[in-house]
């Protein structure tokens, strides 16, 4: 028989009962901050069909879905990440939902990356969309819930900054320096591998775009623009992307995120449907990778056969917020929930035990019964490491009709009726 290994696939992870603090940490904090900007919960799926996942735009995730068949021949796929999902189900209810729509979910994808820092072949992935608003409120908003998560979480505002561009300015430039509207896209997916891969291979994947030379220096130097004041120079005087860019950092300075968010011409994005404002958030000391990302992708309804609808969201993933907290000391529980162990000494006590952790289960206290006799020192051992409480039961206790609750933290004990 083969031997079967005992840890997960490579990429994949188990949650130990130690793992889920850390993960309940940050999921609590995802759906408190969620929930607190007025976005619904929304769910789907882990499989998906392969046809609503494949595109053909050239990006990473395209060659990284989990495709499979099932019995009956159907193309299958798990979900690399929530969007297309969410635009289906939208364009589904196109006629009835009441626009804009806010929604979040917390959504397990799946990727087959290469293995780095930050990355794994299966995440979880916090959603905050925003469908059928075209104004910058919505951009704002997404980021709020976003930054409301971490304060949440303890991240301290210093601790990191959101980066924040714009593909319909970059566009503009482009379009100022001579690259026709066609090259754009290409250009985009090329200039987000800055950084993560060497010059001559971005220029590569430029040229098969159909750039030359010329256009391929001039799309670099771009990278270069250090302000919005700059790319404003560029752009000129009535430029619409630059103005909207304004107006949203000046919303922004309302919502008290004005030194959180930054204009970074460098963040383009790796995902060919976003048409607009894109952002990162990223760690201020630079040790990891993104910890969330998202922006405007007014399109995609239209292509998975939606109306035209404007849409704005972001993905927040679970690995590197959680490295993260580890790196500031914030990945343990704040305080351990209240749970009172009961045992017993002897079999003869088990009957009493059982009927007082009813009781205490009934009055709304979460109990962790022991499942038969112990010694007083190994049932005081494992309450002092799981417990807020704990009761033990002997003869003398049953005699008298009362047992005491012992406050773990305190040390104090209380006299309660078995009766
Ligand atoms: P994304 O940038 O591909 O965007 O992923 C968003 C976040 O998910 C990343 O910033 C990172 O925190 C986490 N993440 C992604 N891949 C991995 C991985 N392999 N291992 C660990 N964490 C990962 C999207 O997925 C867009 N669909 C987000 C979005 C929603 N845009 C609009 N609405």
């Amino acid at each position: 028989m083969e031997e079967i290994s005992l840890a997960p696939p490579r990429g994949m992870r188990d949650f130990y009962p130690e793992d889920m603090v850390l993960r309940n940490r940050v999921f609590d904090a995802w759906r408190a901050a969620a929930v607190a900007h007025g976005f619904e919960h929304y769910d789907a799926c882990v499989v998906e069909s392969l046809a609503l996942l494949k595109r053909k735009a050239g990006e990473e995730v395209e060659n990284q879905v989990y495709a499979f068949q099932d019995k009956s021949g159907r193309d299958l796929a798990l979900r690399a990440e929530m969007t297309p999902t969410l635009a289906r189900m939208v364009a589904a209810r196109q006629g009835s939902l009441q626009f804009p729509v806010k929604w979040f979910c917390i959504a397990q994808c799946f990727r087959y990356e290469r293995m780095t820092k930050g990355r794994k072949r299966e995440h979880y992935q916090l959603n905050l969309d925003i469908v059928g608003e075209e104004g910058v409120s919505a951009e704002a908003e997404v980021l709020a819930a976003a930054v409301g998560a971490l304060r949440r979480m303890g991240v301290p505002d210093e601790a990191y900054r959101v980066r924040l561009s714009s593909r319909a300015l970059l566009s503009e430039l482009l379009a100022k320096l001579g690259i026709a509207e066609r090259f754009h896209a290409g250009a985009f997916l090329a200039l987000d591998k800055k950084g993560k891969i060497p010059r001559e291979e971005i220029e590569a994947i430029m040229k098969e775009e159909g750039l030359d030379d010329e256009a391929c220096r001039k799309a670099f130097d771009l990278m270069d623009v250090s302000s919005l004041d700059e790319a404003a120079a560029i752009a000129g005087p009535d430029s619409p992307a630059v103005a909207h860019l304004r107006d949203l950092f000046a919303l922004l300075g309302l919502y008290g995120l004005g030194g959180q968010v930054v204009f970074d011409i460098s963040v383009v994005r790796g995902l060919s449907y976003y048409t607009g404002v894109v952002f990162e958030a990223f760690d201020t000391k630079g040790e990891f990778r993104a910890i969330f990302g998202g922006g405007r992708y007014d399109n995609l309804l239209t292509t998975v056969g939606g109306k035209p609808t404007p849409a704005v969201g972001l993905g927040f993933g679970d690995v590197v917020v959680g490295e993260l907290l580890k790196s500031l000391g914030l990945d343990r529980a704040a305080a351990r929930p209240d749970l009172v162990c009961v045992g017993y000494m002897q079999p003869e006590q088990r009957d009493a035990a059982t009927r007082l952790a009813a009781k205490l289960r009934a009055d709304g206290r979460a109990v962790d019964l022991r499942l038969r006799a112990q010694k007083a020192k190994a049932f005081f051992a494992h309450a002092a490491e799981r417990g807020t409480h704990a009761v033990f039961l002997g003869p003398d206790d049953i005699a008298r009709g009362t047992a005491r609750m012992k406050d773990l933290a305190t040390r104090t004990e209380t006299e309660i009726a078995l009766a």
